[in-house]
């Protein structure tokens, strides 16, 4: 049996993952996680436009990435009410349309459980779940014109395998914001299907970060971070990058509402 419709969507293969030309917005884009995909999308042809609170490092991050490509610093505080109008403005300067969302700022707050701060949960909330929601609402204008069904706009949430399962760290806030953002992944991948907008969700496992540092800068830590992650090693930034550009690209369009473990299969072990 043949079906026209998806034969004639076929392409060569060799293009499967081009994004040459696209804009894409990282938040958080200036470390970490964040730079990581950031470097990704630049190296892939897309103008990426990051943001951070530190102006200095955002500028330097973008600088260094543009040697690859275009990459624009935007440094503002998305926890701070009217930020995201901010960034919308700043990126609709250059583009009309914004191809790429990846909602990747984040925080985190451990401490022992009946020490747990209350405003913990405001501080953590506020940055993890809130102003993702208020940077997809406020950038769905950009996104809605340069999506298309054969081509739809992404928005790519970075979770985090601490909302899968529970985590070892004393980090409740944390992990409620992270099952918080993967089930606003699915929810919003609900809402803007039908405008051809995709909606997913990359769950990491441990990756090297100012947030990791904690852990993953003291070498007897890292190894036994490292030894329980099924694969055996902690994630490079390829792993991070490769995953976001299928997301990103022809290759993921046909993704909405999923939530991807990228955790080298820790989030698969028991106990
Ligand atoms: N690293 C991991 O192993 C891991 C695992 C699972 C999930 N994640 C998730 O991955 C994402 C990135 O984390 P990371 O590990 O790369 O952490 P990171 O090194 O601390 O980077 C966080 C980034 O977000 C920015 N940021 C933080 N608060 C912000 C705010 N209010 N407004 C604007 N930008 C803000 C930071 O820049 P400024 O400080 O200058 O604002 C920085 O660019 C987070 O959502 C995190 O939960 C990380």
């Amino acid at each position: 049996m043949t079906n026209s419709s998806s034969n004639a969507s076929t392409q060569p293969t060799g293009d499967m993952f081009a994004l040459s030309g696209k804009a894409a917005v990282v938040t958080g884009g200036s470390r970490g996680i964040g730079a990581m995909i950031a470097r990704g999308l630049v190296q892939a042809g897309c103008r990426v436009y990051i943001t951070a609170r530190k102006a200095e490092a955002c500028n330097a991050r973008a600088a260094e990435l543009a040697a690859f490509g275009e990459c624009i610093s935007v440094p503002l505080d998305l926890a701070v009410p009217g930020s995201a109008d901010k960034l919308v403005a700043a990126v609709s300067e250059r583009e009309s349309q914004l191809h790429i969302l990846v909602n990747n700022a984040g925080a985190t707050w451990g401490a022992p459980l009946t020490e747990y701060p209350l405003e913990a949960f405001d501080k953590v909330l506020n940055i993890n779940v809130k102003a993702l929601f208020e940077v997809t609402v406020r950038c769905l204008p950009l996104l809605r014109a340069a999506a298309s069904p054969q081509d739809p706009a992404r928005v790519i949430n970075i979770g985090s395998i601490d909302g899968l399962r529970v985590p070892a760290m004393e980090s409740y806030a944390y992990s409620t914001s992270k099952a918080g953002v993967h089930m606003l992944t699915r929810h919003l991948a609900s809402a803007l299907a039908a405008e051809s907008i995709t909606v997913n969700a990359i769950a990491p496992g441990p990756f090297d970060s100012k947030m990791m540092a904690f852990a993953l800068d003291d070498p007897q830590t890292r190894a036994a971070v490292a030894a329980r992650v099924p694969l055996g090693r902690i994630g490079e930034p390829d792993d991070m990058a490769g995953t976001a550009i299928f997301l990103a690209s022809r290759a993921g369009r046909y993704l909405t509402g999923a939530v991807i473990p990228v955790d080298g299969g820790l989030s698969t072990i028991h106990g």
